[in-house]
């Protein structure tokens, strides 16, 4: 794909900023004069795949206002792109699968040729116009973009409303049209209906669609009302044609006509505009049009453009206070890669609370779970940081989300469950929250929750639970084409959902230990050793035909024990990794190789790093899988293997390889992320490498690296406790990011990793950087938990 790079940012620009950066010393991010939101730049991710959501949204909120492009649209506007067909109130960010929602766009013509509407293009592919390469702005809780039919258009959010201001500095003598059409971005409508009030110009309506990556189908309504317009007339259009007078316009599939594709909808046409602005507030529900009406009128009651935005920014700066860096010398291109990952990592889960229609509970209710396979690795262990009442309230609703459905999901879109694609990790999400102390939760209910998880095989484990519960239970390990009788999913990724399960269970087994359920404990404890019956001891791996030297590799296994094969390099970049997502014809590791795979053992690398031979086989391993093309850091299993080096003994390289990474592939660009963002995934894994305290997921535990600050410190909004994390000697051209030696609160401190209770007490860790790796951090007694004993004397490779 083309690279399209944003104006304002050429590299010399970059370069110049970064070599006087250390003169032009910008000091503490909290000083007076500082703005964060001058660092969040909603663009970065927009192109080339990133599908980060650009536009107009308070933290975690429902509605989500932008100009939808055409192409690859999930995030609703892509960069990449030349046409906006709509402007659309509810998005995802940074999802893969298909579009999701985007339903209800309107749009504004300036006027039809002759005052004729039937002169007008009224279906999404007609109206298409091509926006101005210069013109979007988007800043936390705005967007604005120019079009070439002369219309400008800017957009801000309320919980659940948008707000939407046009100007006509194209058109001598506007008389807009605003149309809104009873589609979707995905395409997905079952049925529809859109209605105009001829007196007042007033657009209602609601629809049923269908997920983007998921089952079932969901209802939405809205209502839309003006201000700053003098109403000339309505109406509706099916396709392309349109008429004055209809109020009312319906469309449903039956057997030989899907619904699904066509554009239909309303109209209110204006004489003329006060000072060249109409004003558009859509309310947004999923309840009614009722409901839709009142979130526009409670929430948008003066139409208050400036005062709406100005709302949204002091939403977002609030939910950044509890995080200061001290910047000073460090570029503003690596700022704004810090803030804005802050930033995405706050827009999904969506908050519908209020907004559910499937259940009523007291409980709050979050949607956009999506995928939490992706959101375990980073998003939430941010969040537990520096939103911890966001996460309690988050963890809450998948815990009610089991009482209400029977099941945790693992992944959740558009009040309908996800597809699930390895294991049931919302069981890694709710172990980790119970050992953090996150507050409020209903902790007997979320264990019953995560061991129905690895008990109970549900019917169709595609969209809850596991699959091939009796073979792991017997067999101790998912076979290939597992049978799995009575019960439907995907026969694939053996593999992935073999190691996946394991780490589940040993999430599951912390929680029974200190519950005190230690008969469950040992059991998940046994099965999450279950990873080592796909270790194949003698599997060797070439690259086109020459031998890579490392030998031992999990292997797919057929049920009767025997071995079954799976290239070690197959679904990674270097070979057919487009052959390995989430499709009947899937592979047996998922979206990553065996070779990726195999480091999977959060839960006992010291047990891993003896079977692969020791500490120093281990880390020329891991460091062949970064070097050699096999690793994909735009998916989220790469994140931890940037940092495993720590269980080695080597926490320098963790160091070397978190900053061969950023910025290297994370930047400002509209290109600036390797991969899908993920509901802000990418984004985490910037922050939390940048912070300097990498989480294992599913455990209590950060691996230490020097921070990319002098110092940063995270207040816990709760408590009120500060944990700071401070470098001395700090170099910002990154020579010098190796540990030589730490205090906590004064004390040494000599393990590689420190423990969540850091950021509960609050205190200062400190770090005394040097040129080189050195031994702090090296020793056996530093190394992180792991279930097994790590081995003291190196293991001699048998050659
Ligand atoms: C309708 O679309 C056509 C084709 O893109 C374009 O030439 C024309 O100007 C459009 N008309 C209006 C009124 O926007
Ligand atoms: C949006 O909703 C959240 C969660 O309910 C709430 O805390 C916040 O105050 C609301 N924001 C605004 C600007 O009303
Ligand atoms: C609109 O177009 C769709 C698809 O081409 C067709 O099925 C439908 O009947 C059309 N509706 C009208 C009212 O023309
Ligand atoms: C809708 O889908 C049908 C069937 O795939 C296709 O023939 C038709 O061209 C589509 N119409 C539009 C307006 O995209
Ligand atoms: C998987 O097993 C089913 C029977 O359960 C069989 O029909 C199918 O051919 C097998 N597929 C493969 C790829 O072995
Ligand atoms: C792997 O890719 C090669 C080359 O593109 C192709 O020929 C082969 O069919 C692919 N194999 C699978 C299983 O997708
Ligand atoms: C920016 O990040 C992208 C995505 O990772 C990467 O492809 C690109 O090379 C990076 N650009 C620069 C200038 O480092």
């Amino acid at each position: 794909m083309v690279r399209v790079c944003r104006l304002g940012q050429e590299a010399g620009v970059l370069v110049a900023a970064l070599l006087l950066s250390a003169s032009l010393a910008q000091s503490q991010d909290d000083q007076a004069g500082f703005d964060v939101l001058d660092f969040i730049d909603p663009f970065i991710g927009t192109a080339n795949g990133g599908h980060s959501f650009a536009g107009a949204t308070l933290p975690f909120g429902m509605v989500k206002a932008v100009a939808d492009t055409e192409g690859e649209n999930q995030g609703g506007f892509a960069y990449d792109t030349t046409k906006v067909t709509g402007f659309s109130h509810t998005h995802d960010s940074g999802t893969g699968g298909a579009t999701s929602m985007g339903n209800f766009p309107i749009f504004v013509h300036p006027g039809c040729p002759g005052n004729d509407i039937s002169r007008c293009n009224w279906t999404s592919s007609d109206r298409a116009v091509a926006w101005r390469r210069d013109s979007p702005k988007a800043r936390p809780g705005y967007f604005s973009i120019s079009l070439e039919n002369g219309v400008d258009a800017e957009m801000t959010v309320t919980n659940h409303s948008a707000l939407y201001r046009f100007s006509f500095p194209g058109a001598v003598d506007p008389s807009p049209v605003v149309l809104i059409d009873i589609i979707d971005l995905p395409q997905s409508r079952n049925s529809g209906t859109a209605s105009v009030n001829p007196e007042t110009g007033w657009l209602t309506g609601s629809g049923n669609f269908k997920p983007s990556f998921g089952l079932g189908t969901y209802n939405a309504y809205f209502c839309a009302d003006f201000g700053g317009g003098e109403l000339r007339d309505t109406g509706t259009w099916t396709n392309r044609t349109a008429a004055v007078g209809p109020t009312t316009v319906s469309v449903v599939a039956d057997s030989s006509h899907p619904a699904s594709n066509f554009s239909a909808g309303a109209f209110a046409r204006f004489d003329s505009v006060d000072n060249g602005v109409l004003t558009v507030r859509v309310g947004f529900s999923w309840l009614s049009v009722e409901r839709a009406c009142l979130n526009a009128e409670r929430e948008q009651p003066d139409f208050d453009f400036a005062g709406t935005v100005s709302a949204a920014e002091t939403a977002w700066r609030n939910r950044m206070d509890p995080i200061t860096v001290d910047a000073e010398g460090v570029s503003s291109e690596l700022r704004t890669v810090f803030w804005s990952g802050v930033y995405r990592t706050m827009i999904s889960p969506q908050d519908y609370t209020g907004e559910n229609p499937l259940w009523d509970s007291d409980e709050p209710y979050y949607d956009s779970f999506y995928c939490i396979w992706d959101s375990f690795r980073g998003v939430h262990q941010l969040l537990t940081l520096v939103d911890p009442l966001s996460q309690s309230r988050m963890i809450r609703s998948l815990v009610d989300i089991y009482r209400q459905e029977g099941w945790l999901p693992d992944c959740r879109m558009s009040l309908c469950k996800g597809w699930t694609q390895g294991g049931s990790n919302a069981d890694v999400l709710i172990a980790e929250a119970y050992l953090k102390g996150v507050a409020d939760v209903d902790w007997e209910t979320a264990y019953e929750a995560v061991v129905k998880d690895a008990e109970v095989e549900p019917p169709n484990w595609n969209i809850e639970g596991r699959g091939g519960l009796q073979s792991w239970k017997t067999l101790r390990y998912i076979p290939i084409n597992d049978t799995d009788p009575g019960t439907e999913g995907l026969r694939t990724r053996s593999i992935s959902r073999t190691v996946e399960y394991a780490y589940n269970d040993f999430c599951i087994a912390q929680m029974a230990d200190r519950m005190g359920y230690t008969s469950d404990r040992d059991k998940y404890l046994e099965r999450s050793r279950n990873w080592r019956n796909l270790y194949k001891e003698d599997q060797t791996s070439a690259i086109n035909g020459v031998d890579t030297n490392f030998v031992g590799f999990l292997q797919p296994r057929n049920a009767d024990g025997t071995w079954a094969y799976q290239g070690p390099i197959f679904c990674s970049p270097l070979m057919n990794f487009t052959s390995c997502y989430l499709n009947a014809d899937g592979h047996e590791t998922y979206e990553g190789s065996c070779w990726l795979y195999t480091f999977f053992v959060p839960q006992d690398m010291a047990a891993l790093i003896q079977t692969l031979g020791g500490p120093e086989e281990f880390v020329s391993r891991l460091e062949y899988l970064h070097d050699s093309g096999i690793l994909y850091l735009g998916d989220e299993q790469a994140f931890l293997t940037v940092f495993q080096f720590h269980y080695a003994g080597r926490p320098g390289l963790s160091a070397a390889r978190a900053h061969s990474y950023i910025p290297s592939q994370f930047n400002t660009t509209v290109g600036g992320i390797p991969g899908n963002d993920d509901s802000g995934a990418m984004g985490s894994f910037a922050v939390l490498s940048m912070i300097g305290l990498y989480p294992v997921h599913g455990q209590d535990i950060y691996l230490i690296i020097a921070p990319f600050f002098k110092e940063v410190s995270i207040r816990n909004s709760v408590t009120g406790k500060v944990a700071t994390i401070r470098n001395v000697n700090f170099d910002p051209s990154y020579k010098d990011i190796y540990i030589q030696s730490a205090t906590r609160d004064g004390k040494p401190w000599t393990k590689n990793w420190i423990g969540h209770d850091f950021f509960v007490d609050g205190g200062v860790l400190e770090l005394e950087l040097g040129a080189a790796e050195s031994d702090w951090g090296t020793s056996i007694d530093d190394l992180p938990p792991s279930l097994s004993e790590y081995v003291r004397e190196p293991v001699v490779k048998q050659t």
